[in-house]
């Protein structure tokens, strides 16, 4: 029975029964004393089956009544004037004229394929031209159809659009779910909502129970999502016959998804677009007459980049920064390096160089006679900001009377939404900041320029949409013509793409699928949990599976933390992981954090590393900058340490009204303290929804205690651990994997000449030219055989054998001996907590 009518059929049910009761009574008269029991087993024998089969005649009669309902209601709005409207408008798009080839395919098969260009009413109007024909054959109130978005904000914004389109309010016919929001009623057949809600929904009811299609959205995404829940339905559709299944994708590659379901049939809806006109970087340099920011400006590791371009005679021109991109692009394949490379290959100083570039940009444009709208795709919700911020102070941009700028991103309200949907007043140009949702999920109509700055990520992390943080990088040349394809809606237009032409050709086809470039680590968690068996049996089923190399790291890492036990099995750390939408090692340091009540500095250090470091280094006051750095780690050999006492230096300015200076004066990056601010607000949420914290004080009575703070970097960072050797001149550190390995020049430790820790415990480390640690905190050896690695009593064995080798060299094997027994009742009380 659908979701609704169960509480109607059921009220019926106990009316009905209610005026069989006086049967029971006599029916017990019948028997005699002894043989009571006896009475009541017949008696309860009749009752559930006659129960049943009344449920069943009273569900069909109040399903009929229901349909009914439903179809009146859609001919009354149909009629109507303004639904007479609102029919034209839906008749003009392209999907319309596929109407009756596509709900005939649908009919006919089980798993169909749909593809078309972004706009032409894939997602507003497949799942509705579904259950409008549901409707029209009188099982309205029976059928039930959910259409999965990858993005919370899409979902709400496609739900709020469908419903107005059939005259309702949401939460009728049609609603939304997303993770702690949602609206439907007892009448919502079609649902959309995030594909996390469907997969959690999997979890508890392994059929789809009265289901009847499934659309997955924004398929050639390959979010790592999606093509879980593929497997999943994959194995569900021979158990669920009657269960139809549709993939909805904006680009071309449907014989993929296609095949991979059998040879699934494929319907093409051809869109309409108009021509559009490209200019690379190269291009609009010379026809802006816009000068890039010389290279000294460039961060970090864009230097050591150049640094070593340079040393290898690759670099010659050393003024303009699009041959410094160019050139790291072209020396070496850019996707080899580590992501934090590559974000600083993408983002070189992105304060400057590309603020003012699409400043310039757009006063290019703005200039123009030629009206319509500009979009422009940024990488993420920080970068939009404080661009918007940038812009809103320049002279024409930040005119309102000229132009109506706004933002686009996934964190947005539905109310700020709605707003880039709106035609400005004549004469004012609405210029658009988006992320890439704007490139399929989200349609602006009137859009003619496009401005393209060649990178994408996700929010750099989005607790809600149980997305891990992705840090940006190149997008694929499909992105890059889809984001052209955004400017040629409704006549011809123009795409301004931020990078030259030799870089354009170097971006991969289409971007790798995420399950392919992203750990498996918190995947395997799902697995686990949702009850699906084997890991690596599982995954080889995947559309493009993983390589089995990957997936055993990443098993062995769980094992290793002590989330799976020796057989694979969730441990009680390793379910708890599972729920929350953050790197393991990092889901593991709240969990501890909120056991040793530390929880606070914790929420920040894990939050600083999922956005970034807020601590800047200019080029030319690296040394004021370092030593503003270093005051904050003050003896703590510890750079997250240094953040958090950074952080709350911050949080105290700020209530006394002197934030901005104190950033200024230390170095800091306001911007990102707020991201890592806002953050914190959305892990207290989140460990509460799941029931981890009650009470953030009583998480709290140990935070000062920096001891033990460090002890909970270790837990959750560990096996990232180096050993020390201080040397006269210098420190020698020694990974397990790599040998040796240097600090990075900004690391607080790296200023220091010795380090009174035998141990560095880091959370990334990079391969330029040799291993650099970001970020360390240095720790004892009692904390590394305390706080590393697994404390489950199953995981000891394990634990024990890879910190054996270490033992030997550094530690009194007695010594060990004992530390091993505490661990184990620490284990123990972890466990029970
Ligand atoms: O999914 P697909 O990209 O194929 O298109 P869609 O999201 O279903 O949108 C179809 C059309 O509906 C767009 O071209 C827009 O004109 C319109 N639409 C709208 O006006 N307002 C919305 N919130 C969503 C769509
Ligand atoms: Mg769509």
């Amino acid at each position: 029975l659908p979701f609704g009518l169960q509480k109607e059929v059921n009220s019926h049910l106990r009316a009905h029964l209610a005026k069989k009761a006086v049967n029971k009574e006599s029916l017990r008269n019948t028997y005699p004393a002894s043989n009571v029991g006896q009475g009541q087993l017949i008696y309860e024998g009749l009752e559930e089956q006659e129960v049943s089969s009344t449920k069943s005649v009273i569900a069909e009669r109040v399903l009929q009544r229901r349909s009914l309902q439903m179809h009146n209601k859609q001919q009354d709005w149909q009629e109507s004037s303004e639904g007479q409207k609102m029919l034209e408008f839906r008749k003009s798009l392209p999907s319309h004229d596929a109407r009756e080839t596509l709900l005939r395919t649908i009919s006919q098969n089980q798993v169909v394929v749909v593809s078309g260009e972004t706009g032409c009413g894939k997602t507003t109007q497949l799942p509705q031209y579904v259950l409008e024909s549901e409707i029209e054959a009188s099982r309205g109130a029976a059928c039930s159809i959910i259409c999965t978005q990858p993005r919370r904000i899409s979902a709400i914004a496609v739900a709020e659009r469908v419903a107005a389109e059939r005259g309702e309010e949401i939460g009728e016919s049609v609603g939304y779910k997303v993770r702690l929001e949602g609206m439907r009623g007892r009448d919502t057949r079609l649902l959309f909502c995030t594909t996390g809600i469907l997969l959690r929904r999997l979890l508890v009811d392994r059929n789809l129970k009265g289901v009847t299609h499934v659309f997955i959205d924004e398929i050639h995404e390959r979010g790592m999502n999606e093509d879980f829940l593929l497997i999943v339905l994959k194995d569900l559709l021979p158990r669920r016959p009657e269960l139809k299944l549709i993939l909805m994708s904006a680009t071309l590659n449907a014989e993929l998804f296609a095949s991979y379901f059998g040879g699934a049939p494929a319907i093409h809806v051809p869109g309409f677009t108009h021509p559009v006109r490209n200019y690379f970087l190269e291009n609009i340099l010379e026809t802006t007459g816009y000068r890039l920011t010389p290279y000294n400006q460039i961060d970090n590791y864009g230097q050591d980049k150049l640094w070593k371009m340079q040393k290898q005679g690759l670099r010659k021109r050393k003024t303009q920064i699009a041959s410094a991109v160019e050139e790291a692009l072209m020396a070496a394949d850019f996707r080899e390096y580590s992501p934090r490379v590559r974000e600083s290959l993408s983002c070189w100083n992105p304060d400057s160089i590309g603020f003012n570039l699409i400043e310039n940009v757009l006063c290019h444009i703005c200039r123009k006679e030629r009206p319509g709208a500009v979009l422009v795709f940024m990488t993420g919700w920080d970068d939009i900001n404080s661009l918007k911020q940038q812009l809103e102070a320049h002279p024409l941009l930040g005119d309102p009377s000229k132009v109506l700028l706004l933002a686009c991103h996934g964190s947005m309200s539905s109310a700020e939404q709605k707003l880039i949907f709106n035609k400005p007043e004549d004469g004012v140009r609405k210029i658009v900041l988006a992320t890439n949702m704007a490139e399929t999920s989200i349609t602006i109509n009137d859009v003619v320029f496009v401005v393209d700055c060649g990178k994408a990520k996700e929010t750099s992390y989005d607790a809600l949409n149980n997305t891990p943080c992705l840090l940006p990088s190149w997008i694929s040349k499909a992105s890059a013509r889809q984001r052209k394809g955004r400017a040629g809606r409704v006549q011809p237009g123009e795409c301004y793409h931020l990078y030259p032409r030799c870089v354009h050709d170097a971006f991969a086809d289409y971007q790798l699928p995420e399950l392919l470039r992203t750990p498996l680590q918190s995947l395997c968690l799902q697995i686990k949990s949702l009850q699906l068996g084997s890991i690596s049996e599982f995954l080889a089923k995947a559309l493009q599976p993983p390589e089995p190399l990957s997936v055993q790291n990443a098993v062995e890492y769980l094992k290793m933390i002590g989330a799976l036990d020796e057989k694979e099995n969730l441990t009680v750390l390793g379910r708890h992981l599972s729920m929350l939408p953050v790197e393991p090692k990092l889901g593991k340091m709240l969990i501890y954090g909120a056991i040793f009540n530390c929880l606070d500095p914790i929420m920040t250090i894990v939050a600083g590393l999922s956005v970034r470091d807020p601590f800047l280094m200019p080029f030319d006051k690296k040394d004021l900058a370092e030593s503003a750095k270093a005051q904050f780690s003050a003896c703590g050999f510890s750079d997250h340490l240094a953040l958090v006492r950074a952080f709350d230096g911050w949080k105290h300015a700020e209530r006394e009204q002197s934030g901005y200076e104190y950033c200024w004066r230390n170095f800091l990056s306001m911007q990102t303290l707020r991201a890592i601010d806002s953050l914190k607000k959305q892990f207290s949420y989140l460990l509460k929804d799941i029931g981890l914290v009650e009470n953030f004080e009583s998480c709290n009575i140990c935070s000062h205690d920096e001891h033990l703070v460090r002890s909970v970097i270790c837990a959750g960072l560990f096996p990232g651990i180096c050993s020390v050797v201080n040397k006269e001149r210098s420190i020698s550190l020694k990974t397990m994997e790599d040998g040796s390995a240097l600090l990075h020049s900004n690391s607080v430790n790296a200023q220091e000449a010795k380090i009174p820790f035998p141990w560095l415990i880091f959370n990334e480390k990079i391969k330029v030219n040799s291993v650099f640690l970001r970020d360390s905190t240095g720790v004892s050896d009692s904390v590394v055989l305390l706080f590393g690695g697994s404390v489950s009593s199953s995981g000891l064995d394990g634990h024990m054998k890879m910190l054996g080798g270490y033992m030997e060299f550094f530690m009194k094997p007695e010594l060990a001996t004992m530390y091993l027994s505490i661990k184990k009742e620490l284990g123990e009380l972890v466990q029970k907590k």
